[in-house]
């Protein structure tokens, strides 16, 4: 349990003692919660106010009565009633040093070990026919944080990249390699740029009926399993996979080739869906296609919406790959939860997905399958991010901008350091900048994509908080010491000292929030404060200029800080540096 919980628990038996003793009824909870504000102590307990409305009593006395009930002394030093009927909490300095002292040697933090589940995270997942863009990074970004923090708090994590990687947008990709396949290197030089290929093949396919009527042709071939076909695809796919990989990379995203379940994995599970389907009653023949209707989804003008599981020329869409590996992921991998980082836009699918599933009987009451949508990343007009000319932004390219602009910002702040070091920091507070500008903000809103403000080293940003962590190394530089051999007991005097230990000792109340909803960007703000409250100490405490113990101390102190930023920023795939 962490500090909240344990707080909360104590408190709400006080609660429920206190009632009884004033002959009350009901059963309430001390609704515990950080304190927002340091006037109000550490914590605060607001659910007193409403078991006294409920039994029409003065709360301010309840809560008098629940003080009297409460037993804290190892964690507490004061608590007392405030407001219309609040308990502020404050917690003991020795506590607080005890459990920094626990954080000090303890990889996990203070995160108390759990029952783990399987969690299969579907993120990333681009459709191969195009290459990256700038919308990929939402779910891209997010997915991988979500997978680390879950596995860092000890779930076994499938990484699932339900790439796009088979179906009808391969005809024309097929049709336009044989043709260049010609040529001897044609079609590897055709290949080295992807997305000058799929715009001259799509372009083809728009004005050469002969080359269309060609790639519906290579359509039906590779579902056939055509062996030149395969080929064919397998060479693209490759070309493909090797390009998303690299971004992954430079994006520093934990996928590697073997999270791929892509479209085409469960091409040979679609029959066995389109069984269990008509073997459950739910199948329904319209208009030459096999469709799934459920009382539930009414199109716009109240006619039924059918999930259409096989269209009419035999082809599978994407909902009955989707319906294969929702069986997959269930019955297979045995997953208890299954979250989907999709774009908001596919949320009728997707829930249209987990109805069809369900009524199937693919997937049970105890599982979690959810959608967690995001919202679109907007340019400074309010519109989609796109290029000047219309285009979407690719991926690739807004990580090279944004090493580039880095270098110019590291170079202006520190001039001194040679071009070679300066080029490192750069990538990594360049990388950081892009991605922690996605995390920070909330999934589900959509948000504009501005240089200025992700590259500022002001306010909630990577500059910013990598700024801190480098700041905490410089004192480890100068004084010699290296963070892991340093010895010594914390004790905590000054309320600067205090304020931060607080802060460093919510790191798992923090995690916690970040996956109830699949919040990243709840982590970021524990970041940004925590690195805000270490800046306050560091102002008013001198850590190199004091005598033994305080020096001691305050060394530890910095210790915990710098293990628990960094612990953080890994959890959200962002590298630091040791200087900038
Ligand atoms: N490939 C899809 C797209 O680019 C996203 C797939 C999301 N995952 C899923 N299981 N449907 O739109």
């Amino acid at each position: 349990m962490n500090i909240r919980e344990q707080l909360d628990q104590h408190i709400s038996v006080a609660l429920s003692q206190a009632l009884q003793e004033l002959d009350l009824e009901g059963e309430f909870s001390a609704i515990v919660k950080q304190a927002g504000r340091p006037e109000f102590g550490d914590y605060q307990a607001n659910g007193i106010m409403g078991a006294a409305k409920h039994n029409r009593t003065n709360p301010r006395e309840l809560a008098e009565t629940v003080l009297r009930f409460i037993n804290l002394e190892e964690m507490v030093d004061n608590l007392e009633v405030a407001g219309p009927g609040f308990i502020n909490i404050h917690l003991r300095s020795d506590y607080l040093a005890d459990r920094l002292t626990l954080m000090l040697h303890d990889e996990r933090l203070g995160i108390e070990p759990l029952i783990p589940k399987t969690v299969v995270i579907d993120y990333s997942s681009p459709n191969l026919a195009k290459e990256m863009h700038i919308g990929h990074l939402r779910s891209t970004a997010i997915g991988d944080a979500i997978a680390r923090t879950l596995e860092f708090l000890g779930h076994n994590v499938i990484r699932a990249n339900h790439m796009g990687d088979w179906g009808a947008q391969f005809g024309s990709l097929l049709a336009y390699m044989d043709q260049l396949s010609n040529d001897a290197d044609g079609l590897s030089r055709g290949l080295s740029d992807l997305e000058l290929f799929y715009q001259e093949a799509s372009a083809q396919f728009r004005e050469d009926p002969v080359f269309a009527q060609r790639a519906r042709e290579f359509v039906v071939k590779l579902q056939g399993g055509d062996p030149k076909c395969i080929n064919l695809w397998n060479q693209f796919i490759k070309e493909s996979v090797s390009h998303c990989q690299s971004i992954y990379d430079a994006l520093n995203i934990s996928l590697t080739p073997d999270d791929i379940y892509g479209e085409s994995f469960y091409n040979e599970f679609l029959s066995e869906v389109i069984s269990d389907l008509s073997s459950a009653g739910l199948l329904t023949e319209s208009d030459g296609a096999q469709c799934v209707f459920l009382d539930e989804f009414k199109g716009k003008d109240g006619a039924p919406l059918p999930a259409i599981i096989r269209k009419s020329d035999g082809g599978y869409p994407y909902m009955a790959t989707d319906l294969a590996a929702v069986k997959y992921r269930s019955q297979t991998l045995k997953a208890d939860s299954a979250y989907y980082f999709v774009d908001a836009r596919q949320s009728l699918h997707l829930r249209q997905l987990f109805a069809v599933a369900r009524a199937a009987g693919y997937i049970s009451t105890a599982q979690d399958f959810r959608h967690l949508p995001n919202g679109t990343i907007m340019g400074e007009d309010g519109r989609p991010f796109k290029t000047r000319t219309g285009g979407a932004v690719k991926l690739a390219d807004v990580l090279t901008e944004a090493k580039s602009r880095a270098f110019d910002l590291v170079s202006t702040k520190n001039a001194e350091l040679d071009q070679q070091s300066r080029k490192s920091i750069a990538d990594v507070v360049g990388i950081g900048a892009v991605k922690y500008a996605e995390l920070s903000k909330n999934r589900t809103s959509d948000y504009i994509f501005n240089w200025d403000a992700m590259l500022s080293f002001e306010g909630n940003t990577a500059p910013y908080l990598l700024y801190a962590v480098t700041r905490i190394f410089s004192i480890f530089r100068r004084a010699g010491v290296e963070p892991s051999q340093l010895t010594g007991a914390i004790v905590l005097s000054e309320p600067a000292e205090k304020s931060l230990a607080i802060k460093l000792v919510q790191f798992p109340e923090a995690i916690n929030s970040v996956v109830t909803d699949c919040l990243p960007n709840l982590l970021c703000n524990y970041l940004f404060e925590l690195s805000g409250q270490f800046m306050s100490f560091y102002e008013t405490c001198p850590v190199l200029k004091t005598e033994d113990k305080t020096r001691a101390s305050r060394l530890l102190l910095c210790v915990v800080t710098a293990n628990t930023l960094g612990k953080g920023l890994e959890l959200l795939g962002i590298e630091t540096v040791e200087q900038m």
